[in-house]
């Protein structure tokens, strides 16, 4: 890969609309999904295989999952979707549908030959830096968490598909403040990459991320031994400190970053914590430092004022509107 290659993740049908207040259809979730996938993107994130009780906007991710196996949604380059999955009843939920549509996507073996035509699959796990965070967002600790991941992670690898794993609250916990050890969240990564786990998705679910901060906590993810080419950083933009963390990541060797598009998003258990960075103004930015996303930026910024507008939002990327002259 050359160095100046970036890895854009979409997260936006996951982590864009989670937190929505109003109901989504599912007609608009999968147009948002196939719009993003004419783009240049090479990774979405499209839902979650956790309790509808707890985030009811995700309640239909299946039916994502199984539209995106039957039809051929059109790409101009392969594309890998990813679906979060908790616990046993997420993974055997997801594995079920995708043992159903066995041939209908790339393997990971497939994908790294090179063989295109069919979507690629990932499931994600999502591990928490602090106590208090896992608590809300997991209801248990983080070692029964991490015990729960292991499953995860291994059903995924046995129908032959990537295992992604978020650690959120990396850089602010909502209900910790600014005291998260950096040790502590290198710890829990070694921990998943030894169960297989294969990337790290740094989220700072917050936005309390600073510059020297991500610069502390890449230096402790170095220093364990955890190589940069396996990390993700997520940044959420809540300080507008998100292009600047970035910056420092991308010194520190880092080439995935997790972006929404129209900067949607948020934590329905991070109180107070606004949408992730935008796609629009993530694949600017990276552009104007010669790096290639292999992202249509106008294409992008279309698709960001359109879904704003279908959720009555402000279109949150100061690109997006630059470039649309909105
Ligand atoms: P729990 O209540 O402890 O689980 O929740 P439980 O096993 O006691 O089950 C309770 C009920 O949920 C049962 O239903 C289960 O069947 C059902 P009932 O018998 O009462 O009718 N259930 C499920 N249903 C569907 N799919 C499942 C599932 N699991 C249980 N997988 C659990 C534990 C993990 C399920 C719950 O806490 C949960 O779903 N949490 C979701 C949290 C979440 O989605 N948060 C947002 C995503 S993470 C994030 O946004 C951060 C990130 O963006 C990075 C960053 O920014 O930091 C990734
Ligand atoms: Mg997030």
């Amino acid at each position: 890969r050359p160095d100046n290659r970036v890895n854009i993740v979409e997260v936006g049908p996951r982590d864009g609309l989670q937190n929505e207040k109003k109901t989504i259809p599912l007609a608009t979730k999968i147009e948002l999904i196939e719009r993003l996938a004419q783009t240049g993107l090479s990774f979405i994130e499209a839902g979650s295989f956790v309790s509808p009780k707890w985030v009811p906007q995700m309640d239909n991710s299946s039916a994502i999952m199984e539209h995106l196996l039957t039809k051929n949604v059109i790409s101009p380059v392969p594309i890998t979707y990813s679906f979060l999955a908790p616990n046993a009843k997420g993974v055997a939920n997801a594995t079920a549908l995708l043992r159903d549509h066995q041939g209908a996507y790339m393997t990971q073996t497939e994908s790294l030959a090179g063989v295109n035509g069919k979507p690629a699959m990932e499931l994600a796990v999502f591990a928490a830096a602090t106590e208090s965070f896992s608590k809300r967002n997991l209801n248990c600790d983080i070692a029964t968490s991490l015990e729960r991941f292991r499953d995860v992670i291994q059903g995924a690898k046995q129908i032959g598909i990537r295992a992604r794993a978020y650690i959120s609250v990396v850089l602010g916990c909502p209900f910790e403040g600014y005291e998260v050890d950096p040790h502590k969240v290198a710890e829990i990564a070694t921990s998943l990459l030894e169960m297989g786990a294969d990337e790290i998705s740094l989220g700072d679910t917050t936005g309390m991320g600073t510059a020297p901060r991500t610069q502390e906590l890449l230096r402790c993810m170095a220093a364990a031994g955890i190589r940069s080419e396996d990390i993700a950083m997520h940044f959420h933009d809540t300080y507008g400190q998100a292009l600047v963390n970035t910056a420092v990541s991308l010194e520190r060797g880092v080439r995935t970053f997790d972006s929404a598009v129209g900067g949607l998003g948020g934590c329905p258990y991070s109180p107070g914590a606004t949408g992730n960075v935008a796609t629009e103004n993530m694949v600017y930015f990276l552009e104007s430092l010669g790096m290639e996303t292999g992202v249509d930026l106008d294409a992008m910024a279309d698709i960001g004022q359109w879904i704003t507008g279908e959720l009555d939002k402000p279109n949150d990327s100061a690109v997006g509107k630059a470039v649309l002259g909105a």
